[in-house]
């Protein structure tokens, strides 16, 4: 049964009718269009679908609507908006980092969330944030280097 759910998606607040045991990654794809969040997986294990809620990074193919009632939540639709997010984007672009690109919004997501707790994570912390985020093209390194090149670019 659909329930009034409100929350604050990319600095905007929001109110929907949802089941609140919807998948959040459904409401997003489906009921919001925006599908800038993926899914991989379906089952927690690829990262694809990852985004932010209350500064940290989940995947939101395990996340149900009701748990959004009240949160704050970031997508890769947001992150262009914010100075973590659109530098990430940059770096992610100038070091190679994006290749199908399907693996792309959840390792950002995954990078904000670090950076916004950590503004100058070690090179084994990078790998430590990302490793629930899989990727098939990259192996890993330009992604690593991406963010590193980001923590370096936002603290000049
Ligand atoms: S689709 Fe959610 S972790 Fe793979
Ligand atoms: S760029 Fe293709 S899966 Fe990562």
């Amino acid at each position: 049964m659909k329930q009034t759910l409100s929350f604050t998606l990319n600095h905007k607040p929001y109110t929907i009718e949802a089941d609140p045991c919807d998948r959040f990654l459904d409401v997003l794809r489906n009921d919001l269009s925006l599908r800038g969040t993926k899914e991989g997986c379906g089952v927690g294990e690829c990262g694809a679908c990852t985004i932010v809620i209350n500064s940290n990074a989940v995947t939101s193919c395990l996340v149900l609507a009701g748990q959004a009632d009240g949160a704050d939540i970031m997508t890769v639709e947001g992150l262009s908006e914010t100075e973590i997010g659109s530098v990430l984007q940059r770096c992610f672009i100038e070091n190679g980092a994006v290749q199908c690109g399907f693996c792309t919004p959840g390792m950002l997501m995954s990078a904000y969330a670090l950076l916004q707790h950590n503004p100058n994570p070690t090179r084994e912390e990078i790998k430590e944030a990302i490793a629930g985020n899989l990727c098939r093209c990259t192996g890993y390194v330009p992604i690593v280097n991406s963010i590193e090149a980001a923590v370096k670019s936002l603290q000049s």
